[in-house]
């Protein structure tokens, strides 16, 4: 009797633990995600005189780039400024993504962007992370040509609650992250009535590159919101330019305790 007990007792244990083990995986596998569809890439016409000094030079900042996001950094810069072929690099990642995945994002860019072989100059944007290099200093730089929008290619169901929902939420993303610290924002904007048990919410996203000023972040979302703003009838769409990314889905991509408190940043000048 006690060993049919101790039997039952192990099997229903044993069960338990299955099930968390499984439960953890599944877990992991929702929440971990690197991000890595590729939005934009571009490798400069250009070509370094001394490829030797470049190979040298780019192994350096790259490794550098590797060992600050190593060390639980989302956005770092790093150069060798110094020889025929200076390079300057910027990694940023979105600021939901873990530590981990950040550096997943990079490994990839970092793999896509050595493609670019000899040119002096090179970018990769992912919906995860944004890795450029140049022959000099970029990083103060906010907008430039080359920026675009990208809007998905699904309509929107109950279309016309869900663009005035985008349009609030995109306005709001683009007065607030220039006053954040950080320059970063997420957030959620809910259907006015309720979007009829489909879509109920728009989620989106706002990020400046950290070593622009706060009137650079401005000018840059104000070119992101220019590129998207033809979008807002459709699912999900996403802006880039040199100093900032912008993006929104009717579809989660960050977790609900990652959003921003907006309302003390929206009542200063709106
Ligand atoms: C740059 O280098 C690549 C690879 O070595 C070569 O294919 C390309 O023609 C070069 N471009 C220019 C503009 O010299
Ligand atoms: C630079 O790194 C690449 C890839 O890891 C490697 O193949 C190459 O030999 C390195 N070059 C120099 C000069 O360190
Ligand atoms: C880099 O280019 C090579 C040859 O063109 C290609 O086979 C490889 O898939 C490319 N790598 C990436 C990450 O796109
Ligand atoms: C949208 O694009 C994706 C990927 O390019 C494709 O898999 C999907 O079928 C497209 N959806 C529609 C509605 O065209
Ligand atoms: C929700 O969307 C599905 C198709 O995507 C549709 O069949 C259904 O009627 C919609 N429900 C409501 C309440 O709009
Ligand atoms: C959000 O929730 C997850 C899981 O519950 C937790 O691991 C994480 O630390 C939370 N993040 C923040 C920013 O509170």
């Amino acid at each position: 009797m006690i060993v049919i007990m101790n039997q039952k007792l192990l099997l229903s244990v044993s069960l338990t633990c299955l099930f968390l083990i499984i439960f953890f995986i599944n877990f992991k596998q929702a929440f971990s995600d690197p991000q890595t569809q590729l939005i934009n890439n571009g490798c400069s016409q250009y070509n370094v005189t001394d490829m030797s000094d470049f190979n040298t030079n780019i192994n350096a900042t790259f490794a550098d780039l590797r060992a600050q996001l190593d060390a639980g950094k989302l956005f770092a810069t790093a150069q060798q400024p110094r020889g025929s072929s200076p390079i300057y690099a910027m990694i940023q990642c979105r600021s939901y993504l873990s530590p981990a995945d950040c550096v997943a994002c990079y490994a990839a860019a970092e793999s896509l962007i050595r493609n670019c072989s000899a040119s002096n100059g090179a970018r990769v944007v992912y919906l995860g992370c944004s890795l450029r290099y140049e022959s000099s200093l970029f990083y103060d730089q906010s907008t430039q040509e080359g920026r675009f929008g990208f809007c998905g290619n699904r309509t929107a169901l109950q279309v016309t609650a869900f663009s005035a929902a985008v349009k609030e939420l995109v306005q709001n993303l683009q007065v607030t992250t220039p006053k954040i610290s950080g320059f970063f924002v997420a957030s959620k904007e809910e259907l006015v009535g309720g979007g009829g048990g489909n879509n109920t919410a728009v989620y989106g996203v706002a990020q400046c590159v950290e070593t622009i000023s706060e009137s650079g972040c401005r000018d840059c979302l104000a070119t992101a919101y220019d590129s998207i703003q033809r979008c807002f009838g459709n699912a999900f769409g996403w802006a880039v330019d040199v100093g900032c990314f912008l993006r929104y889905s009717d579809t989660p991509f960050f977790a609900d305790n990652q959003t921003t408190n907006l309302a003390p940043f929206l009542k200063i000048g709106k």
